[in-house]
């Protein structure tokens, strides 16, 4: 059956990594893989073409497609738009409606590339931590939300933090699933000290880790996991949290690894159709200049061979693709050492196709 991907090249760095990307993809659709890629919009260049960040032309793609793989979206052009039309609402619209709740963000370190994280060598090496972060509930969807005048007449923003029990039930199924093909361990991060909507969280949790006998199960306050991820991160395995807690973990997990250029991502539905994007940003301080690291959008290439279509084999032939280039000392400008061979987004592209 041929795979359906959906493309979305999106802003600033955006077309450039996804090009690289579809190079390597490439390969395997040369040697027989039946893939079917489908381009359309999303953020900014969907605002520029159709005035939306998430079009109706986009989300038919989308919708009929068993994946989609995304580069990046946002600019500094489009945050003076309203709010609904701003590039990342179409992010959020598109997790939304294709009901991606499951985030998945491994943040792992390429031996290579020890010296490249901020923190000492030893701190960091070997570390290979997952970060399950629930993607379509939380305070970033909880109703009511906006800006009004209260009764003083004194102007306020609000937002409401809500979970619901299937929501943490079935996030926690995710994390459990995962746990049980790792190291069976599983740190639940929330902050029911002071929130009910994480102390909620937590008691869901507990609940359904009597059906994950064999995971040892760990809870964490969110401020103690900031900390503890920089003062000792290989204690964790894998770690599972609602929509803002893991948005921030997920950012600091990344720079344990060198760089964020390096990490992939994938966002499932309960059907296992997902959406894969590297977990950086559009970048426009170097966008349009082949100066942008293409792996994290290549790693996240792998993870939609693995997650939607069960082809463990080409992902990790990928991923070993990638492994080959970084020990032969090939560098993008963010990750790069002295001594090392520095190379643009396409030379890079061009090792990886090279080296699969
Ligand atoms: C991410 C991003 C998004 C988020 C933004 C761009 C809406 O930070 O994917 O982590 O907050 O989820
Ligand atoms: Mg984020």
């Amino acid at each position: 059956m041929t795979m359906k991907i959906a493309v979305l090249p999106g802003d600033g760095i955006g077309p450039e990594i996804i090009a690289q990307a579809l190079r390597v993809l490439d390969v395997l659709k040369k040697e027989g893989m039946p893939m079917e890629f489908t381009e359309a919009p999303l953020g900014g260049q969907a605002y520029d073409q159709y005035g939306a960040p998430y079009p109706e032309f986009t989300q038919k793609i989308c919708r009929e497609a068993d994946a989609v793989l995304l580069g990046a979206v946002g600019g500094p052009q489009y945050d003076t738009l309203d709010r609904p039309l701003r590039p990342e609402r179409g992010l959020l619209a598109i997790r939304k409606d294709l009901g991606l709740f499951a985030n998945l963000r491994p943040a792992v370190l390429y031996p290579e590339l020890a010296n490249a994280s901020t923190l000492k060598p030893e701190v960091v090496a070997g570390l290979d931590i997952m970060i399950v972060r629930e993607l379509t509930g939380d305070v970033y969807f909880g109703q009511p939300r906006g800006m009004r005048t209260n009764e003083k007449g004194e102007r306020e923003g609000f937002n409401t933090m809500v979970y619901s029990e299937s929501e943490v039930r079935r996030i926690a199924h995710v994390a459990f699933g995962i746990a049980m093909k790792r190291n069976k361990k599983l740190c639940s991060v929330d902050k029911a000290n002071v929130l009910e909507t994480t102390e909620f969280w937590k008691e869901i949790v507990i609940d359904v880790a009597k059906e994950y006998p064999e995971v040892e199960l760990s809870h964490m306050y969110v401020d103690n996991a900031a900390m503890q991820l920089i003062r000792n991160p290989k204690q964790f395995d894998v770690m599972v949290t609602g929509n803002i807690f893991g948005d921030i973990l997920s950012d600091e997990a990344s720079m344990l690894t060198g760089s964020i250029g390096m990490l992939a991502s994938a966002s499932l539905n309960e059907t296992k159709k997902g959406l894969y994007e590297p977990s950086h940003g559009s970048a426009p301080d170097i966008a349009g200049k082949n100066l942008a690291n293409p792996i994290a959008t290549i790693l996240s290439a792998a993870m939609m061979l693995r997650y939607t279509f069960d082809n463990e084999a080409a992902a990790t032939r990928i991923e070993n693709a990638v492994k080959k280039v970084l020990a032969a000392g090939y560098r993008t400008g963010d990750i790069y050492e002295a001594g090392m061979n520095r190379v643009s987004c396409s030379e890079m592209g061009d090792q990886i196709v090279a080296a699969m």
